[in-house]
């Protein structure tokens, strides 16, 4: 499905590529984000105890961006997968 967005960019990375979430931001000249949406989720495997593991890792992944690149009074929203 196609959705017309204007002005919407889209860019495809690996959150947990730390260097190339920052190449990404660099070469875009991304400095501040008003809102950061995560609808992240890891493949599942029949292991609970290591999927709740891999959740972590991306929802810490998600508050590193917060962290340096949420602008004051922004706001985020991510989804915990348990
Ligand atoms: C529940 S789906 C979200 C679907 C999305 N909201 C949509 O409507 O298409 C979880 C998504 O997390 C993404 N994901 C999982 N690990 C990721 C990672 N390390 N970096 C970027 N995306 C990741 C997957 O590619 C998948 O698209």
């Amino acid at each position: 499905m196609e959705i017309d967005l204007p002005d919407v960019v889209t860019y495809l990375q690996d959150a947990t590529d730390q260097e190339g979430m920052q190449r990404l931001f660099d070469q875009h000249q991304i400095k501040q984000f008003d809102l950061i949406l995560s609808d992240m989720a890891p493949d599942t495997t029949s292991n609970a105890n290591l999927d709740a593991l891999k959740s972590i890792d991306l929802i810490e992944r998600v508050m590193r961006i917060v962290d340096a690149y949420l602008m004051p009074a922004g706001q985020f929203v991510f989804k915990v997968f348990m």
